[in-house]
């Protein structure tokens, strides 16, 4: 959460424009406030306020801002309100000591007290505020500027990810890291940059350093160098990772919003993600195969899609996966979880602070844990802790609602499900050959959903807008589909709706149907068909609008229904499996277009931010 962006360099930049179009690209992981510092002739020039970054620019015209050394924040408040002064960068008291922080620093009220009591004055309610300040005690103290900021990190517990500047120091800026996620990226003799995320720094470079742990880094102009903090201070050699996406990825390309690019990318974020090495995939069935326990973490979105993904893998597997919310993980399996279990993880960004945490704490008490993560983001938090890892190739998701990904991750799922199948041969090849070319083809369903359903979608829209209320209900592996569809339109729509298993809906939710209370069943025709007929029927005989998610050829639960949506794809067993895949982009379409309705911007739905980094 918080976006954090920064430069020095040698070259003459319209530095504000930089910094500005840095932070944009970043404005998915915070967008309450913003601000950015620069550094020129010895003084600091700030600009911050609270709102969203167009509002603040037009406001201050940030792009105005001169000098070689810019430092940019997005932020999503953690402490004090989103206002002006709590907003990025935050000073010390000579006002010569900018920081811009990403995480929450844990003992923040203990180290004020401290600082307080020295004379020192606080503007903001932040806990960021205490570094500064805490810097300024180190440099009255004889120290140099980076022997300052290290002292300072060694005595903030907690999370950051920072950046700071020193208007008497103009040749170099500071980052650190300790789990929020910092990298960095060089145009080598001229221009450094840092950035908490990878789409800030595409259009400069496509070699990106991933700063670890405890790491720290001077940056001066087109150069870098990476230190060990943990201990005592080690000039460390770090290897950039190249990054494959292009910087057109990250851009809107003529779609109004990102989530519906993302949407329509879909198709080919799921072809190129069906290119994952077997080799790969090997090793995630091999593990799996021989594990007693197996279990699936994730949050959110990425939590669905382990819904999804367990009960296709459990399918072929023959044992059953247990799914657990990352952030009950270790309270819920305290005393109980084996010391040889496998863990797969899933998160897109990889920094997800309940998903590292979970298992992190899993490897950290039981030594022959293994674990597997599935992340979107190479070099990511997550692939650290992890014996293995598949990315998914879903390339950058900036909008904030998961779509293109979740697709990746169910398809990533699916795979490992078949590769234990073709490990396991407990079915018979040929019917494993039809699962793979169901899997294969449903990239292409989905684009002929896209390509012929918008109008329609949009329609459904306009009816069910009048309500306020509804359920998504589902059986069998299609409650995962109707809890993620229920999510975004929570997220972006901001309308209360309920994903649901349509069995469980009648010992109590049913009460709240009266005629005309839209209910919407996710029916492909799967074993679960004939007993959703039922749910249906009942829904019905209390006066709900019945909406239905059907293959095309449907004919009963079509018939029963007030509003179809047909999804084509062929009435086979090969296909339901994978329906959590194909049936999602309708219910993500309505998400969206229900967000248009109410006037409502689907790429940064209140109160969110893309990548939640604090617990
Ligand atoms: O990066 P992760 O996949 O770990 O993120 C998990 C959730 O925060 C995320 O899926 C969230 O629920 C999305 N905003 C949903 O659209």
């Amino acid at each position: 959460m918080c976006g954090i962006f920064g430069l020095i360099t040698n070259q003459n930049v319209n530095i504000g424009k930089v910094a500005l179009d840095g932070i944009s690209r970043l404005e998915y992981r915070g967008y309450d406030s913003c601000g950015i510092v620069s550094q020129s002739n010895g003084k600091l020039e700030i600009k911050k306020d609270s709102g969203k970054i167009r509002e603040i620019q037009e406001k201050l015209h940030l792009e105005k801002l001169t000098g070689k050394i810019a430092l940019a924040h997005t932020r999503w408040a953690t402490h004090g309100p989103p206002n002006k002064i709590n907003s990025h960068p935050h000073t010390d008291c000579t006002g010569d000591i900018a920081v811009i922080h990403n995480g929450i620093i844990e003992n923040f009220m203990e180290l004020k007290k401290d600082l307080v009591s020295k004379g020192h004055e606080f503007k903001s309610e932040t806990d960021t505020e205490i570094i500064p300040h805490l810097i300024e005690d180190n440099i009255k103290a004889g120290m140099n500027f980076r022997d300052a900021v290290i002292q300072t990190l060694k005595r903030c517990r907690g999370a950051y990810g920072i950046a700071t500047c020193y208007a008497k120091n103009p040749e170099y800026i500071i980052i650190g890291r300790k789990e929020s996620p910092i990298i960095v990226g060089i145009e080598e003799g001229k221009t450094s940059y840092c950035a908490s995320d990878i789409p800030a720094l595409l259009p400069y470079t496509k070699n990106c350093y991933i700063m670890g742990d405890d790491e720290l880094a001077i940056l001066k102009p087109g150069e870098v160098e990476f230190y060990d903090i943990s201990n005592s201070v080690k000039l460390i050699e770090k290897q950039p990772q190249l990054i494959k996406w292009d910087v057109d990825a990250a851009e809107k390309g003529g779609y109004e919003h990102f989530m519906l690019k993302e949407i329509f990318e879909e198709p080919k974020a799921m072809k190129k993600t069906l290119k994952i090495a077997p080799k790969n995939l090997k090793k995630f069935a091999t593990l799996l195969n021989s594990a007693e326990n197996v279990y699936i973490t994730a949050a959110g979105t990425s939590f669905y899609a382990s819904l999804a993904g367990k009960f296709i893998i459990s399918r072929f597997l023959g044992k059953y996966i247990q799914a657990i919310e990352c952030s009950e993980f270790q309270t819920q399996l305290n005393n109980s979880l084996e010391d040889d279990a496998v863990i797969i993880a899933v998160s897109q960004s990889g920094e997800t602070v309940d998903t590292i945490e979970a298992i992190r704490w899993a490897k950290e008490n039981h030594s022959n844990i293994k674990i597997l993560s599935i992340t979107n983001i190479v070099g990511s938090s997550i692939t650290r802790y992890s014996d293995h890892t598949l990315i998914t190739q879903a390339g950058p998701e900036i909008g904030v609602a998961a779509t293109k990904t979740y697709c990746t991750q169910v398809l990533t799922l699916a795979l490992i499900g078949l590769e234990i199948a073709k490990m396991r041969k407990q079915i018979p090849d040929q019917d494993i050959d039809k699962y793979y070319k169901a899997l294969k083809e449903t990239p292409n369903v989905i684009e002929e959903f896209l390509n012929k359903n918008v109008e329609n979608i949009k329609r459904i829209v306009d009816n069910l807008e009048k309500n306020a209320n509804y359920f998504f209900l589902a059986r069998g592996i299609s409650i995962a589909t109707a809890k993620e569809g229920g999510l975004k339109l929570k997220e972006v729509a901001c309308r209360f709706i309920e994903g649901y298993s349509a069995a469980h809906a009648k010992h109590g939710p049913i009460s709240l149907v009266r005629e005309g209370f839209p209910i919407i069943f996710i029916a492909p025709p799967d074993e679960t068909y004939e007993r959703l007929i039922g749910n249906v029927m009942e829904f019905k005989a209390r006066g709900g609008q019945i909406i239905s998610l059907v293959v095309s050829d449907d004919e009963t639960i079509a018939e029963l229904s007030d509003i179809t949506i047909k999804i084509p794809q062929p009435a086979t067993k090969y296909y339901n499996l994978f329906s959590p895949l194909t049936f999602i982009p309708a219910l993500q379409l309505l998400a969206y277009y229900a967000a248009i309705k109410n006037g409502l911007d689907p790429d940064k739905p209140l109160n969110l931010a893309k990548t939640v980094t604090v617990h």
